[in-house]
This record gives C-alpha cells, structure tokens and sequence, in this order.
C-alpha cells in the first residue's frame, strides 16, 4: 500500500448518498430511527423483523435466551426451513421462471438456472443425499468449484436438516482431511475439477489423497463431472452425482428443523492452534442475510442482478453469493475462473454482459486491477452498476477513489463492509442511500448491532484507538466452534469477562462516529482479504524436517494487503545456494500442508531468532525487519544482540 495507516486516518473527504433513490432505508433518519427502535426495545423489534422476513413452519415463542450465555438462543420454538425460504416460497409468489443463478465460466460458456429449476436439482439432490443415509445433523463436506452444483448441494443439505462444511477448492489435502475428521463428515461432495487460468485444477485426487489415511466417518463420495479429468471411482465408495441425481425425484418435502439447528461449519483461523469451526444456526443466520441484502445492498429482487466474487469456500460467498440473494428471491451471478483470464477486464466483462447492478468485492482485487490500467474498465459499458461494495480488510483511499471514480464513474455509493466468519453478515457498513461516505471507513453499525471501542479493560475509549467489541447478542452470531466449546468462550469471550465479544481487530471511531477498522491485533494475518494463523503456518514449516524454528509475521504488500514473511532456523547449516533451494522446498511444503493462499513470500534464515530472555519471539521486530522499517521495538531485553544484524541481511 502505498497509503500509511497515518494518511488514512488522515482521511477527511465526505460523499453524500446520491439522491432522487427511492433506497431500502431511505434517509439518514430513517436508519437512526430504526436504532432508536432497536434500543427502545430490540426483542420486539427483532420479533417484527423475524415474523416479516421468514416464512415460518410454527411460530418462535421466544426472541432471544440469554440464560446460558454466551451460548444465546434466538427465536426458539420456531421451526423452518431454510430451502423452502430461498426456493419454493418464491416459486410460490411466482418467480419460478426468474433467473436464481447466473453461471459463467471461465471459458465464457453461460448458464440460466431459474428459481424452479434450481428447486428440482436441490430436490434430487437431497433425495440423492437421503438414499445414502445422510439424515438431520449429519455432516456433509462440499469441496467444489464455483459451479451451481455448489450452491446447490448446500441448498440440499439445508432441505434435509444435514449440516455443510464447505472447504475452499484450493485448500490442500491435508487441510482438507483435517475439516473432514473435525466434522466427522458421512458424506463428501466433490467435482472431478474446476477450471482456472485456462486448464483444470483437479479436485477428486485431492480428495482421493485426503481420504487415503484416516476419515473412517466417510461412506461416500458424490463426484460432479464438470473440468472432464481424469479420475478414479472408487467402487463402492464413489458415485456419480448426474447418475444419482437422475435417479431422484425432483419433489422432497423441506424438512422444518428449530430455529437453532445447526446450519454449517465454516472454518476459519485464528492465533492459535488449528482453525476452528464457526458454526452458525439456522433462523438468525437467514434473517440477517436476507436484511443486509435489503439494507447495505438495497437489492431490490425485481430488478438488481447482485454479483459477489467470492468463493462459496469463504462465508462471504455463503452470505452473499448464495443465501442473501436467494434469501431475497433475487438474481445471483456466479464466476468460475481467475479475475483477470483472458484480460484484467474480465470482471468488468462480466458485470456489462450480464448487467450487473450491484457489484461486491475485496480491495486486493481492486488493487490488482487498478494496477493492470483504466484501459480495462473502460472497454466496458458500465452504466448499469449503482452499487459497490467491499469486504476483507481495510480499502485505501486510493482504492476506494478509483473504485469510486473509474467503476463507479462518481455515480455509485461504496458500502465498505465490516464482518467476519463469525458473524455471519455484515455489522458496520453504509445503507447506500441514506449514509454519507468516507474513503476508509465502514462508517456506522447496521440497525440492531451494538459496536464499541474500547481499552484493555473493556472501557469505552472516546478518541484514539482501541479493540472493536460488540456488546449485544445478534441473531446471525456463531453459536459456538465445533466440537469445543471452550475454545468458543477462550476466543472471543474471555477477554472482556463474558459481557462483549471480542472480535480480534483494532478500530478507532470519528467525531463523527464512523469506524475507522486498523486491522487484527492478533496474531491472524490479512492475505488478501483471507485470514491466516501465523501459527498455522509456523507450524507446517517447521513439520518440514529440516526446520528447527519458525515465526511467521506479515509486512505490508501493495496488492495484497499483507505479504506472508517466514523467519526460519535450520537444523543444519546450509550454503547460499542450497538455502535457495531449502525455501523453494519450504514453500511447496506450506502448499502442501494448507494451500498456496498460506504460502510464505519471504523466507529468511538465521541461527537464531529474537528472543526475551523469558524466551518468548520478538514479533514486533520481526515485523519492523520484514516491513525494512527502523527498529521501533526496545531490543534491550533481546538475548541474542547479533540477531537483530544478521536477520536485517538476511534478505
Ligand atoms: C476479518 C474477518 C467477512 C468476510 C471476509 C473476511 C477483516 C473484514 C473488513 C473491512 C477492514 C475487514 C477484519 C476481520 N475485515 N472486512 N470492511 N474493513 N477489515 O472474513 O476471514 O472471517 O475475516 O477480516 O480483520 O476481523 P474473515
């Protein structure tokens, strides 16, 4: 970044909300009177919102249980199903032939697939899933390319009550098998491949290598033909998904579960230990996709046709790629390939030929393509946008005046939209219409979300930085990590005694009560816009056998945010030349073990690395050595004084 977070805080430019729209919420008083709603009283608010905006089975008899918190419990005594929500009721209101999912890819062949279509394959789907035993809480790992079939399996899944984990297509195997015997997943539902860059990344032999050791919970592998490689079916095992499909009836009746039954696992890092299942539930989670669609987005189902770019493997592609859109009953675009195949014009392609009126996306891609020239959007007419978003991590204001300027062409509002994994959708964002702009800022909390900034002690501080914390239960919270409940309340509970959730990111708010989010203050890093464990990664690097020690920090990178550096002791000393050859080997081992998104982009040696004498790594300098910054840290407690000297050379 060429922006320091100095200028960005530094950052004063103000746009108003375009006027003459008739927005969801439609004036800044209009979302201030919503909170009031909220505060005045938020079970009944939150009651109103749920009874609108689900179709309910039988009726919830309660907001919101608090008694064994931090474990909440919303809407209890209601039961629905969350399928029916995004498919039939719409089918119902008849918008069957409406475009569900518009599919490209990559090599530009298109597919329509409308709301009763998509109803019939999410039927036989499920029925294909009930005919191999899958029943109500079983797990089902999905493991896929950005391909309809994805959406649909986690559709189908939902219809039967079975509970989804979907694991991003580049994750490695061992990732892969890590998830798979967290969850103890029955099923696995996988493609022979996806396609990227103009060739096929193989996604079956992943799977073939993950299952080969271990994952005794799996009966079956459910295989789409889609890159047409080579694989091998596994007999018994392994089944044809088209086979199985074709076998089914295009009729399963949505099964009603309780408004808390588990919906997915999603799993993501964290500073310690393995990453962790966020497991979401079912009613919360689809009530507030469905409202931030309404609200930060302002999709009007009738005539927007929403893009997010997001992986359906990130729970922004859950929430927005998937269930959001279809929550809503709109139109949801969907692309399988690289951002900039053939041409870094690609996306803006897209967004012309398909028009796309609301556009969702990460800086890192936005600084990617602001890199590859103005030429490229300009090619394209994009006068249909009205809407532009981000998400991931923090967007400069450079990035955002040319997403602003060049996308938008001055015309369209940016919602930057704070969340994480955990929350299941958006909490700080802009309502498109109704709130003023600042290049950097998330700006102001969604109605119902309760944010503050506060000190080490959990006091709310009024200027200068601090954690961002949100002090109130909502609906689309996580209900817990998988498996562990512990973990749940260490992580994001303790920390403030119980009474706020702790989100892991540091934030400072204006004068004029806009966000300003600094980034983590753990030790999670921001690769473009994917959060990655330092831990997790010094861990697989010093699984390599020559590896004795290893610490991971980030530095700053222009295009993606944060830049992987590894700082690595070895069991044996090694020339120049083979330590070449010895980070080559590490990087491909880190791909082995996790995926190429965690691979180091630096690695230096040394002997040793910075230590105080108590023996914890001195990641403060680390950084300020990875970054090529002035030592700001005090290395006086340092053990070793020559460290410092010979990590600085040791580019
Ligand atoms: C972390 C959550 C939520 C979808 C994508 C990432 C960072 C997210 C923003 C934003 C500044 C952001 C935070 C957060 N982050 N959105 N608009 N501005 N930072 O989900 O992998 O769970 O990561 O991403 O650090 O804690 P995730």
């Amino acid at each position: 970044m060429s922006e320091t977070i100095e200028s960005i805080l530094d950052e004063h430019r103000s746009f108003k909300p375009p006027q003459g729209h008739q927005g969801n919420i439609a004036s800044l008083q209009a979302y201030h009177s919503l909170c009031e709603a909220f505060s005045n009283d938020s079970d009944a608010t939150w009651k109103d919102l749920a009874t609108e905006h689900l179709n309910w089975k039988s009726p919830f008899s309660n907001v919101l249980n608090q008694q064994n918190a931090p474990f909440f419990r919303w809407f209890e005594g209601g039961t629905l199903n969350l399928s029916e929500n995004c498919l039939d009721r719409h089918i119902d209101a008849g918008l069957g032939e409406r475009n569900a999912i518009i599919w490209e890819s990559e090599a530009g062949e298109v597919r329509h697939i409308s709301y009763s279509e998509l109803l019939a394959n999410v039927c036989r789907a499920a029925n294909a899933m009930l005919t191999l035993g899958i029943r109500a809480g079983d797990r089902v790992v999905i493991y896929m390319p950005m391909i309809p079939e994805a959406a649909i399996t986690m559709l189908a899944c939902t219809r039967i009550g079975a509970i989804h984990s979907v694991v991003f297509g580049a994750f490695s195997p061992q990732a892969l098998k890590d998830r798979i015997e967290d969850t103890q997943a029955r099923l696995v539902i996988t493609a022979d491949g996806g396609g990227r860059r103009g060739g096929v990344h193989a996604l079956k032999p992943n799977v073939d290598a993950a299952l080969s050791e271990g994952c005794q919970s799996v009966e079956h592998v459910l295989i789409v033909r889609h890159a047409g490689n080579d694989i091998e079916m596994k007999a018994q095992r392994d089944l044809n998904w088209h086979e199985a499909l074709h076998a089914e009836s295009e009729h399963c009746e949505p099964l009603a579960v309780d408004s808390e039954h588990p919906l997915f696992i999603l799993y993501t890092s964290g500073s310690t230990g393995k990453p962790k299942g966020i497991l979401h539930s079912t009613a919360g989670y689809l009530l507030w996709a469905r409202l931030t669609m309404l609200w930060t987005f302002d999709f009007k189902p009738e005539s927007d046709v929403f893009w997010c770019t997001a992986d359906v493997g990130w729970i922004t592609g859950h929430t927005y790629s998937v269930y959001g859109p279809l929550a809503c009953g709109g139109t949801t675009v969907m692309y399988e390939g690289v951002p900039t195949y053939p041409d870094p014009g690609r996306l803006w392609k897209i967004c012309a030929d398909h028009d796309v009126t609301i556009f969702y996306t990460a800086p890192t891609a936005i600084r990617a393509l602001i890199k590859a020239g103005d030429e490229w959007p300009n090619q394209h007419d994009l006068s249909g946008l009205r809407i532009l978003g981000t998400v991931g991590e923090p967007i400069n204001p450079e990035a955002w005046m040319w997403y602003h300027n060049v996308i938008g062409k001055g015309r369209c509002p940016i919602v930057d939209t704070w969340w994480q994994t955990e929350t299941g959708g958006h909490m700080i964002a802009p309502l498109p219409y109704a709130t003023p702009t600042k290049p950097g800022s998330a700006t102001l909390p969604l109605p119902g979300i309760d944010i503050a900034v506060v000190d080490e002690e959990g006091q709310e501080v009024s200027d200068g930085g601090g954690l961002l914390v949100l002090r109130k239960p909502w609906p689309s919270m996580l209900r817990g990590v998988w498996g562990d409940d512990q973990r749940y309340i260490d992580t994001y509970w303790e920390k403030f005694k119980g009474k706020y959730y702790f989100a892991g990111d540091g934030a400072r708010r204006d004068e004029d009560g806009y966000m300003w989010i600094m980034g983590r203050v753990d030790d999670v890093l921001n690769v473009s816009g994917h959060r990655l464990g330092t831990m997790e990664i010094e861990s697989a690097l010093v699984s390599h056998e020559a590896v004795a020690e290893a610490a991971v920090v980030g530095r700053p990178h222009d295009i993606k945010g944060e830049a992987v550096c590894a700082f690595v002791t070895l069991k044996g000393d090694v020339d120049d030349a083979s330590a070449q050859a010895l980070a080559t080997q590490l990087r491909a081992h880190v791909t082995k073990e996790i995926g190429a998104i965690a691979k180091p982009d630096d690695i230096r040696f040394s002997n040793s690395l910075p230590k105080t004498r108590s023996g914890k790594i001195m990641r403060r300098l680390l950084r300020d050595i990875a970054a090529g910054r002035e030592i700001t840290s005090d290395t006086s407690t340092l053990e070793d004084q020559s460290v410092v000297q010979q990590l600085q050379k040791s580019r």
